[in-house]
Protein backbone atom coordinates (compact mmCIF):
# COMPACT_ATOMS: atom_id res chain seq x y z
CA UNK A 1 0.00 0.00 0.00
CA UNK A 2 1.78 3.57 -0.74
CA UNK A 3 1.41 6.49 1.32
CA UNK A 4 0.36 9.67 -0.01
CA UNK A 5 2.56 12.77 -0.01
CA UNK A 6 2.84 14.93 3.15
CA UNK A 7 1.57 18.22 2.24
CA UNK A 8 2.56 20.80 4.89
CA UNK A 9 6.33 22.28 5.59
CA UNK A 10 7.65 22.90 8.72
CA UNK A 11 6.26 26.34 9.36
CA UNK A 12 3.22 25.74 7.66
CA UNK A 13 2.99 22.65 10.41
CA UNK A 14 3.80 25.18 12.99
CA UNK A 15 0.98 27.81 11.36
CA UNK A 16 -1.85 25.09 11.31
CA UNK A 17 -1.49 24.02 14.86
CA UNK A 18 -0.93 27.54 16.17
CA UNK A 19 -4.52 28.07 14.66
CA UNK A 20 -5.71 24.21 15.74
CA UNK A 21 -4.63 24.73 19.29
CA UNK A 22 -7.85 26.11 20.97
CA UNK A 23 -9.83 23.39 19.55
CA UNK A 24 -7.34 20.37 19.75
CA UNK A 25 -8.59 18.71 22.68
CA UNK A 26 -12.06 18.58 20.75
CA UNK A 27 -11.07 16.24 18.05
CA UNK A 28 -8.82 14.40 20.46
CA UNK A 29 -11.52 13.32 22.56
CA UNK A 30 -13.75 12.23 19.90
CA UNK A 31 -11.02 10.19 17.75
CA UNK A 32 -7.88 9.76 19.09
CA UNK A 33 -9.07 8.36 22.83
CA UNK A 34 -8.84 4.71 22.36
CA UNK A 35 -5.62 4.83 20.70
CA UNK A 36 -3.81 6.91 23.39
CA UNK A 37 -5.32 4.37 25.92
CA UNK A 38 -3.92 1.43 24.10
CA UNK A 39 -0.20 3.20 23.53
CA UNK A 40 -0.32 4.00 27.36
CA UNK A 41 -0.95 0.20 28.19
CA UNK A 42 1.51 -0.53 25.77
CA UNK A 43 4.12 1.68 26.78
CA UNK A 44 3.83 -0.39 30.61
CA UNK A 45 4.91 2.63 32.40
CA UNK A 46 6.64 2.22 35.62
CA UNK A 47 7.09 5.08 38.43
CA UNK A 48 11.18 6.20 38.24
CA UNK A 49 11.75 5.98 34.18
CA UNK A 50 12.70 8.53 31.95
CA UNK A 51 10.81 9.28 29.75
CA UNK A 52 10.67 11.42 25.96
CA UNK A 53 7.55 12.41 24.56
CA UNK A 54 8.28 14.06 21.08
CA UNK A 55 5.35 15.95 19.73
CA UNK A 56 3.49 16.54 22.99
CA UNK A 57 1.16 18.41 21.05
CA UNK A 58 -1.71 20.11 24.00
CA UNK A 59 -0.63 17.31 26.54
CA UNK A 60 -3.50 14.90 26.30
CA UNK A 61 -0.94 12.13 26.44
CA UNK A 62 2.06 13.53 28.53
CA UNK A 63 -0.33 14.18 31.59
CA UNK A 64 -1.10 10.49 31.86
CA UNK A 65 2.74 9.54 31.47
CA UNK A 66 2.83 12.29 34.48
CA UNK A 67 0.41 10.46 36.48
CA UNK A 68 1.89 7.34 35.91
CA UNK A 69 5.62 8.65 36.45
CA UNK A 70 5.59 11.20 39.07
CA UNK A 71 9.44 10.28 40.64
CA UNK A 72 10.90 10.22 37.30
CA UNK A 73 12.41 12.27 34.47
CA UNK A 74 9.03 13.44 32.03
CA UNK A 75 10.63 15.76 29.17
CA UNK A 76 7.87 16.73 26.19
CA UNK A 77 9.05 18.69 23.05
CA UNK A 78 6.82 19.71 20.32
CA UNK A 79 7.44 22.54 17.34
CA UNK A 80 4.32 24.66 17.79
CA UNK A 81 4.54 26.95 20.66
CA UNK A 82 0.94 27.24 21.01
CA UNK A 83 0.31 23.44 21.64
CA UNK A 84 2.92 23.96 24.25
CA UNK A 85 1.21 26.18 26.46
CA UNK A 86 -1.70 24.13 26.23
CA UNK A 87 0.63 21.12 27.69
CA UNK A 88 2.00 23.25 30.22
CA UNK A 89 -1.64 24.14 31.65
CA UNK A 90 -2.30 20.74 31.95
CA UNK A 91 0.72 19.65 33.50
CA UNK A 92 0.75 22.66 35.99
CA UNK A 93 -2.17 21.55 37.23
CA UNK A 94 -1.32 17.76 37.19
CA UNK A 95 0.42 18.17 40.93
CA UNK A 96 3.55 16.80 39.89
CA UNK A 97 6.82 18.70 39.62
CA UNK A 98 9.49 16.34 37.76
CA UNK A 99 8.76 17.78 34.40
CA UNK A 100 10.15 19.35 31.26
CA UNK A 101 8.11 21.48 28.96
CA UNK A 102 9.92 22.46 26.13
CA UNK A 103 10.28 23.82 21.78
CA UNK A 104 12.24 20.90 19.98
CA UNK A 105 12.25 19.33 16.90
CA UNK A 106 12.57 15.18 16.10
CA UNK A 107 14.72 15.46 13.48
CA UNK A 108 17.14 17.23 16.24
CA UNK A 109 16.82 15.55 19.52
CA UNK A 110 18.75 17.93 21.98
CA UNK A 111 19.51 14.72 24.46
CA UNK A 112 22.45 12.78 24.81
CA UNK A 113 22.44 9.75 23.61
CA UNK A 114 21.13 6.56 25.39
CA UNK A 115 19.48 8.56 27.53
CA UNK A 116 15.71 7.69 27.99
CA UNK A 117 14.10 4.64 28.91
CA UNK A 118 11.02 5.28 26.84
CA UNK A 119 10.37 7.53 23.73
CA UNK A 120 6.30 7.96 22.89
CA UNK A 121 5.13 9.97 20.00
CA UNK A 122 1.34 10.59 18.72
CA UNK A 123 0.17 11.42 15.19
CA UNK A 124 3.30 13.21 14.04
CA UNK A 125 4.85 10.85 11.61
CA UNK A 126 1.49 11.09 9.50
CA UNK A 127 2.33 14.67 8.91
CA UNK A 128 5.74 13.89 7.66
CA UNK A 129 7.38 13.15 4.56
CA UNK A 130 7.72 9.21 4.20
CA UNK A 131 11.52 9.76 2.79
CA UNK A 132 11.98 11.45 6.26
CA UNK A 133 10.77 8.38 9.15
CA UNK A 134 14.18 6.75 8.85
CA UNK A 135 15.97 9.86 9.81
CA UNK A 136 13.50 10.16 12.58
CA UNK A 137 13.58 6.83 13.60
CA UNK A 138 17.65 7.08 13.75
CA UNK A 139 17.53 10.16 16.27
CA UNK A 140 14.58 8.16 18.14
CA UNK A 141 17.20 5.06 18.65
CA UNK A 142 19.98 7.29 19.19
CA UNK A 143 18.56 8.79 22.42
CA UNK A 144 16.73 5.50 23.76
CA UNK A 145 18.96 3.00 26.31
CA UNK A 146 19.45 -0.15 25.12
CA UNK A 147 16.06 -2.08 25.46
CA UNK A 148 14.65 1.19 25.65
CA UNK A 149 10.93 0.84 24.51
CA UNK A 150 9.24 3.23 21.43
CA UNK A 151 5.69 3.73 21.53
CA UNK A 152 4.16 5.27 18.35
CA UNK A 153 0.38 6.32 17.25
CA UNK A 154 -0.19 7.33 13.90
CA UNK A 155 -3.31 7.91 11.85
CA UNK A 156 -2.83 4.87 9.97
CA UNK A 157 -4.67 3.55 6.36
CA UNK A 158 -7.83 3.09 6.60
CA UNK A 159 -8.96 -0.76 6.32
CA UNK A 160 -12.72 -0.49 6.06
CA UNK A 161 -14.62 1.53 3.21
CA UNK A 162 -16.23 3.91 6.02
CA UNK A 163 -12.61 4.97 7.48
CA UNK A 164 -11.93 6.13 3.79
CA UNK A 165 -13.81 9.16 4.02
CA UNK A 166 -10.97 10.61 6.58
CA UNK A 167 -8.69 10.36 3.43
CA UNK A 168 -10.50 11.93 1.19
CA UNK A 169 -11.29 14.86 3.51
CA UNK A 170 -7.12 15.20 3.57
CA UNK A 171 -7.06 14.76 -0.58
CA UNK A 172 -9.98 17.98 -0.20
CA UNK A 173 -8.03 19.98 1.94
CA UNK A 174 -4.67 18.51 3.97
CA UNK A 175 -5.37 21.25 6.76
CA UNK A 176 -8.44 20.50 7.44
CA UNK A 177 -7.13 17.28 8.96
CA UNK A 178 -4.40 18.95 10.21
CA UNK A 179 -2.13 17.61 7.84
CA UNK A 180 -2.46 14.04 8.65
CA UNK A 181 -2.72 11.01 6.32
CA UNK A 182 -3.11 7.63 6.66
CA UNK A 183 0.71 5.96 7.45
CA UNK A 184 2.28 2.88 7.87
CA UNK A 185 5.64 2.43 10.38
CA UNK A 186 5.47 -1.79 10.68
CA UNK A 187 7.91 -1.65 7.93
CA UNK A 188 10.52 1.37 8.95
CA UNK A 189 10.74 0.44 12.34
CA UNK A 190 11.84 -3.40 10.90
CA UNK A 191 14.96 -1.23 9.00
CA UNK A 192 15.64 1.00 11.58
CA UNK A 193 16.70 -1.94 13.76
CA UNK A 194 14.04 -2.08 16.16
CA UNK A 195 13.09 -5.48 18.03
CA UNK A 196 10.14 -6.77 19.58
CA UNK A 197 7.59 -5.20 17.43
CA UNK A 198 3.64 -4.92 18.16
CA UNK A 199 1.11 -3.29 15.94
CA UNK A 200 -2.60 -2.88 16.77
CA UNK A 201 -5.18 -1.07 14.86
CA UNK A 202 -8.60 0.39 15.91
CA UNK A 203 -10.76 3.47 14.57
CA UNK A 204 -12.88 5.57 16.39
CA UNK A 205 -15.16 8.05 15.02
CA UNK A 206 -14.52 6.13 11.72
CA UNK A 207 -10.40 7.48 12.04
CA UNK A 208 -8.23 4.50 11.81
CA UNK A 209 -5.11 4.54 14.45
CA UNK A 210 -2.18 2.20 14.18
CA UNK A 211 -0.58 1.54 17.70
CA UNK A 212 3.22 0.31 17.78
CA UNK A 213 5.40 -0.62 20.40
CA UNK A 214 9.16 -2.17 20.09
CA UNK A 215 12.45 -2.29 21.36
CA UNK A 216 16.34 -1.48 20.76
C1 LIG B 1 -1.66 15.93 15.33
S1 LIG B 1 -0.77 16.82 16.56
C2 LIG B 1 -0.55 15.55 17.79
C3 LIG B 1 -0.24 16.10 19.14
C4 LIG B 1 -0.05 15.04 20.25
N1 LIG B 1 1.05 14.18 19.96
C5 LIG B 1 -1.30 14.26 20.47
O1 LIG B 1 -1.29 13.05 20.18
O2 LIG B 1 -2.31 14.82 20.92
C6 LIG B 1 0.81 16.92 15.80
C7 LIG B 1 1.85 17.64 16.64
O3 LIG B 1 3.14 17.34 16.09
C8 LIG B 1 3.94 18.49 16.24
N2 LIG B 1 5.07 18.34 15.31
C9 LIG B 1 5.02 18.24 13.96
N3 LIG B 1 6.26 18.09 13.46
C10 LIG B 1 7.10 18.07 14.51
C11 LIG B 1 8.53 17.94 14.64
N4 LIG B 1 9.31 17.82 13.57
N5 LIG B 1 9.06 17.98 15.88
C12 LIG B 1 8.27 18.13 16.98
N6 LIG B 1 6.93 18.26 16.92
C13 LIG B 1 6.35 18.23 15.70
C14 LIG B 1 2.97 19.63 15.92
O4 LIG B 1 3.46 20.86 16.36
C15 LIG B 1 1.73 19.17 16.66
O5 LIG B 1 1.69 19.63 17.97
Amino acid sequence: MTISASKLNKPEVVEVYTQTALIYDVWGSLTETKARQRALAFAKIKNGEAILEVAVGTGLTFLEILKANPDGENIGIDLTPAMLEKALLKASRSGTTGYKLTIGDAYALEFPAQHFDLLMNSYMFDLLPEKDFPVVLSEFKRVLKPGGRLVLVNMTRAEKLYQKIWEGVYHLNPRWLGGCRGVLLLNHLQTAGFKNIKRAMLSQFGFPSEIISATL
